[in-house]
């Protein structure tokens, strides 16, 4: 053989190596659909309403004289797209709010009601329109469960026994007399029941030993009939902080059936200067979206501690606020959190059901802060007009997921994306079996520029098509305003199998979720 001829074939070899190499990486998902685990609560997919801003106010509840058109005070429009989104769970009257509120001012006539300075949250007035029997209303005006949370930071275990009592009793008690003059002869069905929130902070700066021999007290005195038990939730840690579910699960038995978590995503990682919810560079599309990965080392690290304290798996995590957090929009009071949702949001919405699917032995709640015009909503309202964001059609598109068997899946050569010094996954994907028996996988590409293609499998075998819809958009801040038309909507999307593999295209900054068939 000529040298010529030889150089010839060694360059031939170095390409087929490397399109080997090339084809060996490319991304390939497994679903392991003969290994189910556990059940994904559909309170995973669960929200929180706060008296916070035009979260309530406005954004719910016009009142029933209101030209908004409503049912009792609750705007149609707004409950109507809620229902749609099949809302299971709502958490209510806070936040920082709850513990400085007293549920006394918020029963009997409303024009009696006092009003009060809302401190913590832009220190307008709160008339307390919006007490218990209006909450009630609403969550079964939705068809939701109710998560009420008790005041500890300003209240006392009376006022707490007493707000479960008017609720969930049924004799000939003045407190349940009270309840029926009021309106409501039936009592209310309360599935949770929190003492505090944020103890830690604006709950009242309590150290964990501390709020720990608090709630022992005070849950003492929690009587319910007990076919109106709610579960008892603790109020817990916040980030990456798990000391206080080490405390709590060490140190309480009656009276609790789980810790609340609190975590926030902030696009520059830090409390002070956060990051601008639109208008942003790649860097905080990368650096808000690969904090996901501080929302699953920490509920790790939280099951571990629940699973040396609490073999027998009896006390629940309840991540009842997470979501993102962005510098206030110009222009708005800063105390109202009013804040734009784009793309970005969407796919931090799917990544974290990804996560809570993945501990769904042990994280059997999350709620969104917040619903509706607070930090990351489902809804942006202005008087008569309504928007959906991104996120509500991220959590639209998952809504199949609500109490479906997780499933495992494993995904190899999954690209890294990576801009400057942040890298993250560049796909992220989760598969559950139904509630009807089909097979659904959510899938995310991050990547802000690059599609990926992926071959997937169900065992050993390539299905032989999917059908869904995919969100995605051309900028990564796209948004849907109020007024202006629509951005970011979800689109069908579909593959079939061609010898005898099937392979996906995930466009750049996109989230789908399938049908898998076959
Ligand atoms: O969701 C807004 C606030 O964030 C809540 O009131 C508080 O619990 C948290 O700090």
């Amino acid at each position: 053989m000529t040298r010529r001829a030889l150089a010839t074939l060694a360059t031939l070899a170095t390409h087929l190596l490397l399109a080997g190499a090339a084809l060996a990486a490319e991304p390939t998902l497994t679903i392991r659909a003969d290994q189910p685990g556990p059940v994904i609560h559909r309170n995973i997919y669960g929200q929180f309403a706060e008296h916070l801003g035009t979260g309530i106010y406005e954004g719910l509840w016009v009142g029933p004289g209101s030209k908004v058109p409503n049912v009792r005070g609750w705007r149609k429009d707004v409950v109507g797209a809620l229902k749609a989104l099949k809302v299971p769970l709502v958490r209510w009257p806070g936040g920082c709010f709850a513990d400085e509120y007293h549920w006394r001012d918020g029963i009997g006539p409303r024009s009696k009601r006092p009003v009060k300075i809302n401190t913590h949250w832009g220190g307008v007035p709160e008339n307390n329109a919006v007490g218990t029997h209006e909450f009630f209303d609403l969550v079964e005006q939705l068809g939701a469960e109710a998560y009420v949370n008790a005041n500890v930071g300003t209240g006392t275990p009376q006022e707490a026994a007493e707000w479960l009592e008017y609720m969930t009793g049924e004799g000939e008690a003045t407190i349940v007399q009270q309840r029926r003059m009021n309106g409501r002869d039936k009592p209310f069905r309360v599935h949770y029941y929190a003492l505090g929130n944020e103890t830690w902070g604006c709950g009242g700066n309590m150290r964990p030993e501390y709020y720990a021999d608090l709630y022992r007290h005070w849950a003492t005195f929690l009587k319910t009939p007990a076919h109106n038990r709610p579960q008892f939730i603790a109020s817990g840690g916040n980030d990456r902080d798990t000391t206080w579910t080490e405390v709590l699960s060490k140190s309480i038995r009656h009276n609790f059936d789980g810790i609340a978590h609190h975590a926030y995503t902030f696009p520059s990682g830090k409390w002070e200067g956060k990051g601008a919810a639109a208008g942003f560079p790649e860097a905080e599309w990368i650096g808000l979206l690969s904090q996901v990965g501080k929302i699953d080392a920490v509920l790790t690290q939280s099951r571990a501690v629940l699973d040396k304290n609490d073999p027998k798996k009896r006390l629940a995590l309840y991540f009842d606020e997470w979501g993102s957090w962005y510098d206030p929009e110009p222009g708005s009071n800063p105390g109202f959190l009013v804040q734009r949702n784009t793309l970005r949001d969407a796919l931090l919405a799917g990544l974290h059901f990804h996560v809570f699917h993945a501990h769904a032995e042990r994280v059997k709640m999350s709620n969104i802060a917040q619903m509706v015009n607070v930090l990351q909503a489902m809804i942006l309202t202005s008087k008569d007009q309504l928007a959906l964001t991104p996120t509500y059609h991220a959590f639209a598109l998952h809504i199949p997921f609500q109490d479906a068997t997780a499933l495992p899946v494993t995904l190899e050569h999954n690209p890294v994306y990576q801009l400057g010094g942040t890298q993250m996954p560049g796909l992220s994907a989760s598969a559950a079996r139904g509630k009807d028996g089909k097979l659904y996988l959510s899938l995310i590409n991050a990547n802000a520029s690059q599609s990926s293609e992926l071959t997937l499998r169900v065992g050993a075998q390539a299905p032989r098509s999917v059908k869904g819809h995919v969100l995605t958009a051309a900028a990564m801040d796209a948004q849907n305003e109020l007024g202006k038309p629509t951005q970011v909507q979800p689109q069908p999307f579909e593959a079939q199998a061609a010898e005898g593999q099937l392979r996906l295209r995930l466009p750049a900054k996109s989230l789908v979720v399938v049908a898998v068939e076959g």
